[in-house]
Parts: C-alpha cells; sequence; structure tokens
C-alpha cells in the first residue's frame, strides 16, 4: 500500500524534509497520490510535518513498524492506538497465534497494570510494548522472566541514556523517586503439565510524559532523556528482554536486579495473609521473593506490593 511505503521512507529519513515529488518518483506514482497517502497516514494517528518548498517529515519522536529490527522469527504488530496491547496479545493467542511476536502501541486507551489498575498510556510520549515467549518451562521457573524483565529496561536505558533507573520490588522501575515504567507480567499456563505455554510482558515506559493525572502527579515521573529516541530505547529494550529472557537463570541477572534494588536496606510495608508487616528489605531470594526482617521474623514475598520509604 501507498501509504505504508510513505511512511518507511519518512521514517528512514527523519532528519530531512523529502519533497513531495521526490517521494512521487522513488514509489513510482504522482505528486497527487503522495498526498492523499500523507493524508491518510495523518487520519490513521501519524504525525507528519509539512513545510511550504522542503516537503514532508515525520513529527519529531513518532514511532513507525520501521523503527525495530526483529529476528525472522518474530512478529511485529504495530498500533497507532489499541485498547491494551497485553489485551491484543492475549486475543492473538486465543486466535491461535503461534512463535514468538512483539505487539508495539503509540497510544493505549485502555492500558492495564499490576493489581487491576489502569497504566496511563497516552499518545506519542511513551513506549508501550508486549512481547509473547513460549518459554516451555515450570510456572516457577516463568515468575522469574518478571525480575529478568526490569532487568532489561534498566539495561536498556542504561546503553541509551546517561540514566541511572533503579528497580521497585518486584519491578517498577523508578528514575529518583518517581516510577518511569510499570511492568505487567501475564501468563497463559497448562495446569495439566504445569508448563506455562506462553507469557506475556507487557511494559510501558514513560518517555516523555510531561503531565500525568492528579492521581499520578506525586508518584509517576517520564526519563526526559535527552538524545536518544523513543525508536532507538524500544529497540534496545526489546533486544535486552529477549536477551535475559532466553537466559532467565543466568545468576548475572539476578545480580543486576539487586544492583538496582531501590528497596534493599530500606524501611518496607506489606500486607501478607492479610496481616499488616513493618522491616527492613534485606535480600532478594534467587527466585526473586523479597526478603524482610521483621520484629517478628524474616519473612519472604513472593508476591504483592509493597510501600517504601525512599527517603529513609
Ligand atoms: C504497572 O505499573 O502496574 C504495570 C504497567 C504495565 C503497562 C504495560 S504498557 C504495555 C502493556 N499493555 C498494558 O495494557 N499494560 C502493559
Amino acid at each position: 500500500m501507498l501509504k505504508e511505503q510513505v511512511l518507511e521512507l519518512l521514517a528512514h529519513n527523519r532528519a530531512s524534509y523529502l519533497s513531495g515529488q521526490a517521494i512521487a518518483a522513488y514509489c513510482g506514482v504522482s505528486r497527487t497520490a503522495v498526498w492523499k497517502a500523507i493524508q491518510q497516514l495523518e487520519g490513521d494517528g501519524v504525525s507528519v510535518t509539512a513545510k511550504t518548498h522542503a516537503g514532508y517529515r515525520l513529527a519529531a519522536d513518532v514511532l513507525t513498524p520501521y523503527d525495530v529490527a526483529l529476528p525472522a522469527e518474530v512478529s511485529l504488530f504495530f498500533y497507532e492506538s489499541i485498547d491494551s496491547t497485553n489485551t491484543q496479545a492475549k486475543r492473538l493467542l486465543a486466535e491461535g497465534l503461534q512463535g514468538e511476536a512483539l505487539l508495539v502501541a503509540n497510544e493505549q486507551t485502555a492500558g492495564r497494570g499490576r493489581c487491576g489498575r489502569s497504566f496511563y498510556s497516552p499518545k506519542d510520549t511513551g513506549i508501550y510494548y508486549s512481547y509473547i515467549f513460549h518459554p516451555a518451562q515450570a510456572l516457577s521457573d516463568a515468575v522469574l522472566i518478571t525480575t529478568a524483565a526490569a532487568v532489561s529496561v534498566v539495561r536498556a536505558i542504561e546503553r541509551t541514556t546517561a540514566l541511572k533507573p533503579s528497580i521497585k520490588w518486584v519491578n517498577d522501575v523508578y528514575l529518583g523517586d518517581k516510577k518511569v515504567c510499570g511492568i505487567l507480567t501475564e501468563a497463559v499456563s497448562d495446569f495439566e503439565s504445569g508448563t506455562v505455554e506462553s507469557v506475556i510482558v507487557g511494559i510501558g515506559i514513560n518517555f516523555n510524559t510531561s503531565t500525568f493525572p492528579a492521581a499520578l502527579e506525586k508518584t509517576a515521573g517520564s526519563l526526559q532523556a535527552q538524545g536518544v529516541t523513543r525508536a532507538a530505547l524500544l529497540q534496545a529494550a526489546v533486544e535486552e528482554l529477549r536477551r535475559v529472557v532466553a537466559d532467565v537463570k543466568n545468576p548475572a541477572i539476578l545480580e543486576d536486579y539487586r544492583a538496582h534494588s531501590l528497596v534493599l536496606g530500606k524501611k518496607v510495608t506489606f500486607l501478607k495473609n492479610g496481616q499488616a508487616f513493618c522491616g527492613t528489605a534485606v535480600g532478594i531470594e534467587p527466585g526473586g521473593a523479597l526478603q524482610v526482617q521483621t520484629e517478628s521474623g524474616l519473612q519472604s514475598l513472593s508476591s504483592g506490593e509493597i510501600s517504601v520509604r525512599l527517603n529513609d
């Protein structure tokens, strides 16, 4: 389709304007056809900047399907807008999707977070993606994917920016005292064999979101990184994610997780079996559980939420 050809051309020539004539010549069509294709892209939600006597180029940081390079065996699904890439991944699996797949969206209208919360996913300012793996592992090993996913994000941020992110157990990524990334891992399992058929790792990174809804204002932040595009960070993050998941039992991953931990040594409070506990986070177990020294002894927390006092 012409609009896809034009989008690919614009994505590969982000630095300069391309004249309608040049695009028309490259695609072997008329300038009117190019103009129509640009209108269609705009209609799809793709922001294209047009300049008189110069031509067209993609608006500053538009993410396109041509920005991520994947191995041939991985399918790419790209959405300008979708309810939730995790929900869509589940739909694709239910329809019989085979193999690994990456789903990316420029906007989510019903982004989902952990514990039934929503994830604020405004257009063009964040990186929202879900990766479908088929790990063929016991459920207990698949749980490690959650911690590994957090490591993949901090590694990607450190690879592409000068920022120093940290991880709040279990898998929120922070910059200073603000959450900049959330991860929702969902498993489709076969209870008879005890194996996980598919794991959907959904990751949302606030890249340059500048305003948040009132309820998130105090806790949410964004990377606001200079000199890196959403496309470059997405590419690095997907590469790191595939790398850690392929080697999920490698002790170096947990070491990296511990090294980036925002909670170790800090006072935390949490609920376990309906009881409130308070203590000091003292360790991360090989399975990813958090160890908390409380007055009544050592507690091991394998799931749930903790609240941490960051200024102690
Ligand atoms: C959390 O912070 O509680 C987890 C947030 C996970 C958000 C990502 S964005 C891509 C994927 N699709 C969703 O609906 N959620 C995840």
